[in-house]
């Protein structure tokens, strides 16, 4: 039998998934599954059976023959949950790997946790490349938003590849990004999952208000949110919270019947402890994090609740209500997209990574799970600004929509139910952009109890000074 073109490691959902989209695109596949008994037996074999794209490939559950089955240099993609699993997997695999062969990782790995294989391996003289894959199962099949980093010649022999499978946008154009510096393809991941969390939180958000303030019903909400996908709000998300708001079971509306307490599997967290280990302010993220965490706390806020008067909605023309409310949620997202890109600049510059945000951004606009029109428009607009605050168009509608969205903030203020990563957008805004902020208070409070020392404003090159406090105790 002819040797494999590339190996496949773990045939769960999303490596089965990815095989397939492989193999019809002409790669001859070696497929391998461990074998755990009774429990994970003949897995890639049983694959085989299921899917007729999968038919030409090889089955294997030892790791040396199926190594053996791939030609050289071997290309393998791993698709297996991360952490320490993997690591031995990893080192199950190296006796028998060569010099110049090609470990993928298209888990959701930490890049951090991808920087050390990174190294591990190249002492080896294996590449390793980090590959972020967006989508879930049907973008894995179908084309998958992809985010690459790590040896730039193991890249490039894979990248017509790579591109074969990725989605492709409205201009045919193949959503799969190469960044140099090892690690960084994970870690554009991490920061999508976490524009992820917040673009799912405003979603929320704006389904609470429109429940509770407006008394709007599952069908009615739907319906708007239909009609803001019509306009160039137009998101994935939105899509399919407008699907979800009307899809109904026998005992009625699916979305009434799901217990209100969000889990997470990780990725949020990673952001958010990589945000604030680089010092970089992203805000909404955190907050959407916070918020699936006070969700979580279910018994408490029952029990809580009965501590306090439920207030009764104001009564409002929901019309004007809701049009605002869809001027607050596209600013939102603006503020999103521009923290998370900013985010992303500001890690390349501490860790000395190469990373194209236009790129990054045309490999968000399909494929992906934050996948939209506003993304389309930043793959353009980001080849001549690196942040989305001063980019011309969407400067120009945040000076012009600035005065009436502090009145649409203004209004959602005095309603009854938490809007966190809403207001986290707008005291990012508020926050980002003023000239003098109320740090030199913080500076002198340190300074007072802890002689932490400050700079003058008028010569910070004099160093750090203090101030004369206690002459006032
Ligand atoms: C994707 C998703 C995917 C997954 C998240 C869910 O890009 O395809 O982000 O990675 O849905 O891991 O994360 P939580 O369980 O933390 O919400």
């Amino acid at each position: 039998m002819s040797k494999a073109s590339w190996g496949i490691v773990g045939m769960g959902v999303m490596g089965t998934a990815l095989s397939r989209n492989l193999a019809r695109n002409g790669l001859r596949l070696a497929l391998y599954n461990r074998f755990v008994k009774n429990q994970e037996e003949q897995v890639a074999a049983k694959k085989m059976e299921q899917y007729d794209e999968l038919q030409q490939a090889q089955a294997f559950e030892n790791v040396a023959s199926f190594i053996i089955a791939i030609e050289r240099p071997r290309k393998i993609v791993m698709m297996i949950s991360a952490g320490p699993g993997l690591n031995a997997l990893i080192d199950k695999m190296l006796p028998y790997l060569e010099p110049n062969d090609i470990l993928i990782d298209a888990g959701n790995s930490h890049f951090e946790h991808s920087i050390d294989r990174s190294k591990y391996l190249s002492k080896k003289g294996i590449h390793f490349l980090s590959l972020g894959v967006s989508g879930g199962e049907e973008g894995a099949l179908v084309g998958p938003s992809l985010m690459a980093s790590g040896n730039l010649n193991a890249y490039n022999s894979i990248a017509s590849t790579l591109k074969k499978i990725a989605a492709k946008n409205s201009e045919n154009k193949p959503c799969c990004v190469y960044s140099n510096g090892d690690g960084s393809g994970h870690f554009i991941k991490m920061v999508h999952n976490g524009v992820e969390y917040a673009e799912m939180q405003l979603l929320a958000e704006c389904y609470d208000f429109m429940k509770i303030e407006l008394g709007m019903a599952n069908e009615a909400i739907s319906t708007l949110f239909y009609e803001w996908d019509r306009t160039s709000s137009k998101n994935y998300l939105l899509k399919i919270s407008s699907i979800i708001l009307k899809t109904k079971n026998d005992k009625g509306a699916i979305i009434d019947q799901i217990l209100d307490q969000a889990s997470n599997k990780g990725t949020g967290k990673w952001a958010t402890t990589a945000g604030t280990d680089l010092g970089i302010a992203i805000p909404m993220i955190a907050t959407a994090l916070q918020s699936r965490f006070i969700s979580s706390f279910k018994k408490q806020r029952v029990e809580l609740s009965k501590h306090f008067d439920l207030d009764i909605p104001d009564q409002q023309n929901v019309e004007s209500a809701t049009k605002s409310l869809k001027r607050v949620y596209d600013f939102c997202r603006l503020m999103n997209h521009h923290q998370g890109f900013l985010f992303i600049k500001s890690a390349a510059e501490t860790y000395n990574w190469e990373i194209d945000l236009a790129g990054v951004a045309q490999a968000w606009t399909a494929g992906c799970i934050i996948k939209s029109d506003l993304m389309e428009e930043l793959s353009s607009h980001f080849r001549s600004h690196d942040q989305i605050l001063i980019m011309p168009f969407f400067n120009q509608w945040l000076n012009t929509h600035k005065a009436v969205l502090k009145e649409d903030f203004r209004s959602l203020l005095s309603q009854n139910i938490p809007m966190s990563t809403c207001f986290a957008a707008w005291h990012y805004f508020l926050g980002i952009t003023q000239k003098e902020s109320s740090a030199n208070l913080i500076q002198a409070q340190r300074d007072f109890f802890g002689t932490h020392g400050f700079l003058w404003k008028a010569n910070p090159e004099k160093g750090i000074s203090h101030g004369p406090w206690h002459q006032n105790n």
